[in-house]
């Protein structure tokens, strides 16, 4: 059927919608749905995690941010800690050769120096690895949009600086030379932003789905992507400043 079939092609996102955000949640509640412990949900999360090149690929968007650990998630308890620093690390030791073939550069943001020491080496080393690839892939790991923009800030006061501007903390934090998000997508039927790219965000448009984050479909995804697309940006100015429609709205 026609119409079904439509749904499932990509949109094209071409120079309406250059970086998506993921605040991949729901991994916990999918679990304990099945009576699974929620590393269970985490591992299945990763899976959607790895479908989202296949995915975004075809569409023309050239930036991706996942929300995978916030500075808040170390709160959690230590095996569930634990198991998301595994996850991470198991993810690093098999994406690398993909990373490269695929022409993606991984690069991680946040706190990075309260991880273990290995696992900072190794994001550090498939960054080297990936720096020139062409498809951005930020994930965003004990990262707090808070803490970022104080790291900013000290690293300014550091270097001496006076009085700053607005680009001046733009280049400071950890997504310097990155476009700001278009479009931040929040699974697990919250309303929140709990702490992700909180300066970046300033005008972002935002989607919330009540699907768990390990349930999200390609599909729905494209759903998702195309009513983006019908969406008006006007930025505090009075017309659309994506597709520069002027009908007085
Ligand atoms: C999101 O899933 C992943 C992380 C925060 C690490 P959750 O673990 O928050 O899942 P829920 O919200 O408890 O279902
Ligand atoms: C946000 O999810 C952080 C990540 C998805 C990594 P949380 O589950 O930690 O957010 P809250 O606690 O519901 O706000
Ligand atoms: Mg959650």
């Amino acid at each position: 059927m026609k119409s079904l079939f439509s749904a499932a092609q990509p949109p094209s996102c071409e120079g309406r919608l250059s970086h998506i955000a993921f605040i991949m949640d729901g991994n916990g509640r999918w679990a304990q749905r099945r009576h699974l412990p929620r590393k269970a949900g985490h591992a299945r999360g990763a899976e959607t995690f790895r479908n989202l090149l296949d995915w975004l690929e075809p569409t023309g968007i050239r930036y991706a941010t996942v929300y995978a650990f916030s500075t808040e998630n170390w709160r959690r308890p230590p095996d569930e800690v634990e198991a998301l620093m595994q996850l991470l690390s198991r993810y690093i030791d098999t994406f690398g050769k993909t990373a490269v073939e695929r022409n993606v550069s991984l690069r991680f943001i946040g706190n990075t120096e309260l991880l273990p020491v290995d696992l900072q080496e190794k994001m550090r080393a498939l960054e080297a690895q990936t720096e020139s690839g062409t498809f951005v892939l930020q994930v965003a790991f004990s990262y707090g949009g808070r803490a970022e923009i104080v790291h900013a800030v000290n690293d300014l006061i550091a270097s001496g600086a006076g009085i700053v501007t607005e680009g001046d903390i733009s280049a400071h934090l950890f997504t310097a030379g990155i476009p700001d998000p278009d479009l931040v997508v929040r699974t697990g039927g919250e309303y929140r932003t709990s702490n992700f790219l909180l300066w970046q965000s300033a005008y972002a448009e935002y989607a919330f789905t009540d699907t768990l984050w390990p349930d999200l479909t390609r599909r729905e995804l494209y759903a998702i992507l195309r009513d983006f697309l019908h969406r008006r940006r006007r930025f505090g100015g009075v017309t659309d400043a994506s597709d520069n429609a002027s009908d007085g709205k």
